[in-house]
């Protein structure tokens, strides 16, 4: 199948990961809008707008299904009218399906970028559960600290310690409602004590369970498309995927 993913940069990477080793050899293409990170703290009006653009993109691009490798753009459109109906693709909500991990006793702590959180399409879909132990911290210097490559060391440690000192086993699932945030999942870990959720788990479910996606034999080929620093992003891209037993391309573009 043909199948796209898009994000503000590196972020996306956790679930194209997990979609890789779970479905194998289809035809991935990866937009990574790194001319634009980060989305979490930029404007509403202008990541609507940005976010039109992408879906024009992957609808020339023909493909099947259009993943939402961003939290923060799947929260505007949850929460600001934004039609994803008119395309030929399916799209893929990632705040729907991590919000499937949470049972319903469980106390949660969301840790999102202050776009996803001020927007409060996660809050909403957990509590239409009846989840209602809810904490939510914005954490804005996670994204810039992973995309500058600060995945661990120094500079990581003293970012984490400054969100995360006061949230040692206080809940039970701690969701990464940004999809940079599982590259520093062992530290959350540490941090927090609880138990992690990937909102990328629930996208795998998805695929299996609800689109029935094959898994695939064969050389796995991923397009990377990215709109800004291309060198870094293949840099970091080469690292994160290191595992991965695939060919990648690199192409500049334009939205
Ligand atoms: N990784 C994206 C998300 O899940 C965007 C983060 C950002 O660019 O601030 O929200």
């Amino acid at each position: 199948m043909k199948i796209g993913l898009f994000d503000s940069g590196i972020g996306g990477l956790t679930v194209l990961k997990k979609v890789i080793e779970n479905f194998g050899n289809h035809e991935y293409f990866y937009l990574a809008d790194n001319l634009n990170v980060p989305y979490g703290s930029k404007p509403i009006s202008f990541l609507r707008e940005n976010l039109k653009n992408i879906l024009s993109f992957f609808q020339t691009m023909k493909v099947e299904l259009l993943i939402s490798a961003c939290n923060t753009t799947d929260s505007i459109v949850k929460k600001t009218n934004f039609d994803t109906k008119n395309y030929t693709f399916t799209y893929v909500s990632i705040i729907e399906n991590a919000v499937k991990k949470i049972g319903r006793n469980d106390s949660v702590l969301l840790l999102a970028t202050e776009n996803t959180i001020n927007l409060g399409a996660y809050k909403e879909a957990l509590l239409n559960k009846k989840i209602v132990k809810i904490e939510e911290k914005a954490c804005p210097l996670f994204v810039p600290l992973i995309e500058e490559g600060y995945w661990d060391g120094q500079m990581a440690e003293s970012v984490l310690r400054f969100y995360l000192q006061d949230s040692k086993s206080k809940y039970q699932k701690v969701i990464l409602g940004c999809t940079h945030y599982p590259i520093l999942e062992n530290q959350i870990r540490k941090y927090t004590n609880s138990s992690i959720v990937d909102p990328a788990d629930g996208i795998v479910d998805f695929l299996k369970n609800e689109v029935n996606l094959d898994r695939l034999d064969g050389k796995i080929k991923v397009n990377y498309l990215v709109t800004g620093n291309i060198e870094k992003f293949k840099f970091l891209s080469k690292i994160f995927m290191k595992d991965v037993k695939y060919h990648p391309i690199f192409k500049k573009i334009q939205l």
